[in-house]
């Protein structure tokens, strides 16, 4: 794989990189307090739900969102040659500080309100939708720079990833309303909910980072336009399939399964040409091949009933938001950037692969004989083990002189 000739990144994305990373490293502490809560009841105050929310909105909001806008925003420079207005910068660094925002409300509050004397605000529902609208102009400024630019394929999968971000941004801003009317219904709260994850799980996440895999490679190989018509055309359908087996009716189960194989298969041919040319995407592209084996899997409902009963929708989302999220991240980053910029892939590929097969033991396929409270420990112990590989990373980043460029004259970009 040839290397690439990328200008160095500029202080202020420097920061941004350091804090979208932050904002990793306090989500996987969340997720690892998570697992004590379970081991010991503490603390007390917190509930387990509120934890769970608390970590999966900081590592959306102030992780994979920040992380990619960065990312975007250089590979749109570099394929268009031109520059993004001064102050985009500050509407990533938004990104990050309103997802820290989002963060104390739902740890101790969830989705529902805090009071305030008499008043009661539900702040974590207030301070994500402020961060979907700085999203929006992000991806506002993503048009009005690339409006005019003939569309490569990279661009053209950059296009798609912004298209599914506005659209599982729907799924959020459906829930908030279900919240504020007080809809309880199962179908149409897990509906939302599910709109949300999936589209930006696997519409704008897998776009995105494949859209910067495919600009690195010299020839994106012929599949890669068929298996990207199948996951565009699959996603809104592969919703229904990850909606608990309970609340879908009977006649949604036959699209649920359609849309799910066109992902599942859409996602495989995008990826397996890249497998033999892009040799640094290989362990996030092994991770992305295995989430698509198992989405064919859940397409055959007593499978996927299977898969709900033993517990396998959290391997099945961190072996796609880790594995392949994260480490596609980090791949990105380390190929436009240098190895300055994310020192120590080796060790977090180790320590991510090591946290997800901890996840087997928790699931009902380990024989019962076998379990115990060691499950858990070894569970929160890998979790640790990630915290302290990125922790490292982190302070690597933040103290080390690695190369920048000076910032253009005039007001500073951060
Ligand atoms: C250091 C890395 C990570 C650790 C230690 C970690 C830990 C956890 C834990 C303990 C749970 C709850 C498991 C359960 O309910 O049994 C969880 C759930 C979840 N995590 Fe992570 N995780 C990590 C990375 C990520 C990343 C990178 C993302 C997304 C970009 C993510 C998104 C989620 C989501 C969406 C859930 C489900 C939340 C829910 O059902 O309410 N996690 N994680």
């Amino acid at each position: 794989m040839p290397t690439r000739s990328n200008p160095q990144p500029l202080l202020s994305e420097r920061i941004l990189w350091a804090g979208s990373l932050f904002g990793f490293l306090i989500a996987g502490f969340t997720g690892a307090l998570y697992r004590w809560k379970l081991l010991s009841g503490s603390p007390e105050i917190l509930s387990p739900t509120h934890i769970r929310h608390a970590h999966s909105h900081l590592m959306f909001f102030s992780w994979v969102i920040p992380a990619l806008f960065l990312l975007i925003k250089a590979e749109v420079e570099r394929i268009t040659r031109k520059a993004w207005p001064s102050w985009t910068n500050w509407v990533i660094f938004a990104t990050v500080l309103l997802g820290f925002l989002t963060y104390p409300p739902f740890l101790l509050h969830g989705y529902g309100p805090a009071s305030f004397g008499t008043l009661r605000l539900p702040l974590a529902p207030i301070f994500s939708s402020w961060n979907i609208l700085a999203w929006y102009l992000f991806i506002a400024l993503y048009l009005r720079v690339t409006w005019t630019v003939t569309r490569s394929l990279s661009l053209r999968l950059l296009d798609l990833a912004m298209f599914f971000l506005v659209l599982s941004s729907l799924g959020a801003w459906g829930r908030l309303v279900l919240v504020r009317l007080q809809v309880q219904d199962p179908f149409w709260t897990s509906l939302m909910v599910h709109t949300f994850l999936v589209l930006f799980t696997d519409g704008w996440l897998i776009f995105a980072l494949l859209a910067l895999l495919i600009a690195d490679l010299p020839t994106p190989g012929p599949t890669v336009r068929w298996g990207t018509w199948m996951l565009a055309v699959g996603l809104p359908f592969s919703v229904l399939l990850s909606l608990p087996h309970t609340v879908l009716p009977q006649a949604l189960l036959i699209p649920a399964a359609v849309g799910g194989a066109l992902v599942a298969i859409g996602v495989a041919l995008m990826a397996w040409p890249a497998w033999a040319s892009a040799t640094p995407w290989r362990v996030p592209l092994a991770f992305l091949l295995v989430k698509a084996v198992m989405e064919l899997g859940y397409t055959i409902p007593p499978v996927a009933r299977w898969a709900l009963y033993n517990g396998f929708r959290i391997p099945y989302l961190h072996i796609l938001l880790l594995g392949f999220g994260t480490l596609g991240i980090f791949t990105a980053v380390q190929r436009r950037w240098g190895v300055a910029w994310s020192p120590g892939l080796p060790a977090l590929r180790v320590g991510i692969l090591i946290l997800l097969l901890a996840l087997i033991p928790l699931t009902g396929i380990w024989p019962k004989t076998l379990g115990g409270r060691w499950t858990q420990v070894l569970a929160l112990w890998s979790d640790l083990l990630v915290v302290a590989i990125a922790l490292w990373i982190w302070a690597r980043i933040v103290v080390s002189p690695s190369p920048i460029r000076s910032e253009p004259p005039g007001p500073p970009a951060l």
